[in-house]
């Protein structure tokens, strides 16, 4: 399958059109950014392995009945994927407290919650991405009340199989943000990806942050911390 025409640039991806067109493909950059937009950089080889991360982690969900946009993965950056609209929803889902949690309740870090919480932003640059509730989000249109009860369910199930998964590998998952899309007959499904820039992977021992937080915070050590999670997750999806 060959690349046609650039239909999209994002702050981390590429997209391209395909000769089939309910097919696109994906092309991962090293550039990231954080605080939208405001802090750029460089993390050398991160697009190598988040496309490789989040495509063994999409097929672990296609396995547990949760439907994803992965089709294939056709080259150390580049994968073939079903053509969706984004549902402009960005889903956060918590396990322990971090980031802009801990910021905006006043609370440490490393709280673990009794139960998981789920959060909506209006996937919206210009407007920073504020958050919103399902109400706001039936309001302005953006979903369905359907669609949302079915990424809310996703989005738990998501987060079940990854906790899991990153436990055996003695990570610890505090949190993580998903897109849905819409295929062209309207069903949802599990886009975007999932990878060191989109979740926190704590190691379970020691704590140490293996994700993009290295790079938001300039903790140092960023393509160390992303090799590591990556060669972890390799030694345990045999
Ligand atoms: P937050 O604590 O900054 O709200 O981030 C929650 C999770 O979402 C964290 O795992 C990082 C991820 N995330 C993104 O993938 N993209 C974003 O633009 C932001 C702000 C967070």
């Amino acid at each position: 399958m060959q690349k046609l025409e650039q239909i999209y640039e994002g702050k981390a991806k590429k997209v391209f059109t395909t000769d089939d067109p309910e097919l696109l493909i994906v092309d991962y950059k090293d550039d990231a950014t954080a605080f939208n937009g405001l802090k750029k950089g460089t993390i050398v080889g991160k697009g190598i392995i988040n496309n490789q991360m989040t495509n063994r982690l999409m097929a672990k969900m296609e396995k547990a009945g949760i439907p994803t946009h992965f089709v294939k993965e056709l080259s150390e950056r580049e994968t073939l994927v079903k053509k969706v609209s984004i549902v402009p929803l960005e889903v956060i889902i918590r396990n322990i407290s971090a980031g802009s949690f801990a910021k905006r309740y006043g609370v440490e870090e490393g709280i673990i919650f009794d139960n998981p919480t789920i959060e909506f932003s209006y996937k919206n640059d210009e407007l920073g991405d504020p958050l919103l509730n399902a109400y706001h989000a039936l309001a302005l249109k953006l979903a369905t009340q359907e669609e949302i009860d079915l990424i809310k369910k996703y989005s738990f199930a998501v987060n079940d199989v990854l906790k899991a998964f990153w436990l055996e590998c003695g990570v610890t998952l505090v949190d993580f943000k998903l897109e849905f899309g819409r295929l062209s007959d309207g069903t949802i499904v599990l886009a975007d990806e999932i990878s060191p820039d989109t979740c926190r992977l704590w190691d379970s021992k020691t704590h140490e942050k293996l994700d993009k937080d290295r790079f938001r915070r300039d903790l140092g050590g960023v393509e160390d911390a992303y090799a590591e999670i990556m060669k972890r997750l390799v030694e345990h999806d045999l």
